[in-house]
């Protein structure tokens, strides 16, 4: 392997499983039992916002209860020997709490408010969530800072940078089932080292090696090898 500077890892909802968090589409998972386009699409939000809330909110509880898992830290440790890059699809804070410094959220955040009509008014979201008739300074209703089907993601552009300077890329706990995310896959240069971490996959892209093993389990043991090798590097 030639020498390993910027380390870019591509997150989705299974690397928050072992946390607690449910994935999407896993059997069991979010949108097994909420139908996607009335819980996180500008629609859904039209026709019942109550509903949408609810649902925003008692997501928020489960994150208030969640802790980082071995994976986040990993990954996190990374920062003690390598420029790193976190791009995440997920809405949670738990790259943060583990301690990764440049955390690239593709689909907003969950633990902020927005504003219904100007997207650049953030708040931070409070403990108890958002409720009816909260608004922004504006005089509109507040509504969770995440991006629904339909809007455009957040952050893009920074994420190809990252990826395409990447000399080793991961990508952990994503089904590649949501676009534009899943195209960072193919922005790789051809001569980054290139690993899938997930129990399930049925659309490995070519390229990459598949390490079919949960988060928790093989991300910890990948960063220990990048490690050990850029130790030897160092006292050569
Ligand atoms: P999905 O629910 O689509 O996929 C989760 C993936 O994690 C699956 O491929 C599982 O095999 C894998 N997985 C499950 N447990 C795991 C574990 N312990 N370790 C590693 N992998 C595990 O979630 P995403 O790919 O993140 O978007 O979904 C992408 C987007 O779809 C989300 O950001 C969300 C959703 O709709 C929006 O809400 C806009």
């Amino acid at each position: 392997m030639k020498d390993i500077e910027h380390i870019v890892v591509f997150t989705g909802a299974g690397i928050s499983a072992e946390s607690g968090l449910s994935t999407f589409r896993d059997n069991g998972g979010l949108w097994d039992k909420y139908d996607v386009y009335e819980i996180a699409s500008p629609q859904g939000w039209t026709h019942n916002p109550e509903l949408v809330l609810r649902f925003y909110n008692e997501r928020l509880q489960s994150l208030l209860r969640a802790k980082p898992n071995a994976a986040h830290y990993a990954i996190a440790s990374l920062e003690e020997c390598f420029k790193v890059s976190v791009v995440t699809q997920n809405v949670d804070d738990l790259h943060e709490r583990a301690g990764s410094l440049n955390v690239i959220h593709l689909h907003g955040e969950l633990r902020k408010a927005r504003s219904t009509v100007d997207p650049n008014l953030e708040y931070p979201m409070k403990e108890t969530g958002i409720r009816m008739g909260e608004l922004c300074e504006k005089g509109s209703q507040l509504r969770p800072g995440v991006v629904w089907f339909g809007e455009a993601v957040r952050n893009f552009e920074q994420a190809c940078t990252a990826v395409e300077s990447a000399d080793i890329f991961l990508v952990v706990g994503t089904s590649l089932a949501v676009y534009p995310a899943a195209s960072l896959v193919d922005m790789a240069r051809g001569s980054a080292g290139k690993y899938i971490i997930n129990p399930e996959l049925t659309n490995k892209p070519r390229e990459y090696e598949w390490i079919k093993a949960k988060a928790a389990e093989g991300v910890p043991a990948l960063v220990k090898e990048w490690k050990q090798k850029n130790k030897k590097k160092i006292i050569k």
